[in-house]
C-alpha cells in the first residue's frame, strides 16, 4: 500500500477541507477571467472545491490515485456517475465532474484534451522534490495556450517537518513555471497557527500563484 492509500485508509487526511478553499474563492476571478469552457484539478482527492468549479464552468475533471475518496466524493455529494476503464486509469464520469482514478503521470493530454485552466491546491507540495519538475511539465501538458493555472504552495524550514506536505519555494516555483508563461504571486499569507508550532514549525508561508500560459 503506497502512503496516499494509508492515508486515506486511516483518515490521515488534515489537507481536506470541510469547505471551499478560501483562495480558491477570493482569487476565481482571476482563474475564470477567460470564462474557461472546462477546468483541471490534478490531484484532487475528494475536495468540496470540484463541484464548486462545476457551478462555474462546464466540465471540472480531476485525477486522483486512491479509489476511496474517488467513490467517497460521488457518494458524499450523491452524484450520480458510471465508471469505465481509460488505459492504465478508471474514469469515473458525470455530466459535469469526470474524475480519473490513477497516477496522473499515466494521464495524458491525448486522453483528456486541453484544458483552459487548471486549478493545483495541495498538489505539487504533495510530491518530492525529484518529482516536481516532471510534475509541472505534464501539468502544463494539459494546459491550452492563453489558459490558466492557479497554484497555491507552501513553503518552511524543510528540516523543521516531514512532508507531505512538502515545502516549495518561490524559487523553485519560478524555475519550474516561468518559462511556460507569465507567473505572477498573487498573495503570501503567514499561515502559522498553534497546531503548526506545535509540529516544529516556527514559520510557514503559503502562496498563490498565477501563470498564463504564452
Ligand atoms: C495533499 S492531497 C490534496 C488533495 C486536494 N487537492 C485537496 O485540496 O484537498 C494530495 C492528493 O494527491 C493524491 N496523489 C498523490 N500522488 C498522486 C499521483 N501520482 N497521481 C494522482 N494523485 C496523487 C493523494 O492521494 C492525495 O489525495
Amino acid at each position: 500500500m503506497n502512503i496516499w492509500e494509508s492515508r486515506w485508509q486511516e483518515g490521515r487526511i488534515g489537507f481536506h477541507l470541510p469547505q471551499v478553499n478560501t483562495y480558491l474563492r477570493r482569487f476565481s476571478a482571476h482563474l475564470l477571467k477567460s470564462e474557461p469552457e472546462n477546468i483541471f484539478v490534478p490531484l484532487c482527492g475528494k475536495t468540496l472545491d470540484l463541484p464548486w468549479l462545476a457551478n462555474r464552468t462546464k466540465k471540472v475533471v480531476g485525477v486522483e490515485l486512491v479509489s476511496q475518496p474517488v467513490e467517497e466524493f460521488y457518494a458524499e455529494n450523491k452524484i450520480a456517475h458510471s465508471i469505465q476503464p481509460a488505459g492504465k486509469l478508471q474514469l469515473f464520469k458525470n455530466d459535469s465532474i469526470d474524475i480519473y482514478q490513477g497516477d496522473f503521470f499515466d494521464l495524458s493530454q491525448e486522453q483528456t484534451g486541453l484544458f483552459a485552466a487548471i486549478y493545483d491546491r495541495g498538489s505539487i507540495v504533495a510530491l518530492a522534490q525529484s518529482e516536481r519538475q516532471k510534475y509541472a511539465e505534464h501539468l502544463l501538458s494539459f494546459l491550452a495556450p492563453g489558459g490558466r493555472l492557479l497554484l497555491i504552495t507552501l513553503e518552511y524550514e524543510q528540516e523543521q517537518m516531514s512532508g507531505p506536505p512538502f515545502s516549495v519555494a518561490d524559487a523553485e516555483i519560478e524555475m519550474f513555471f516561468s518559462q511556460y508563461g507569465k507567473l505572477e504571486l498573487l498573495e503570501t499569507c503567514d499561515i502559522l497557527d498553534e497546531r503548526l508550532r506545535n509540529k516544529g514549525l516556527d514559520g510557514i508561508l503559503e502562496r498563490v500563484y498565477q501563470l498564463v500560459k504564452y
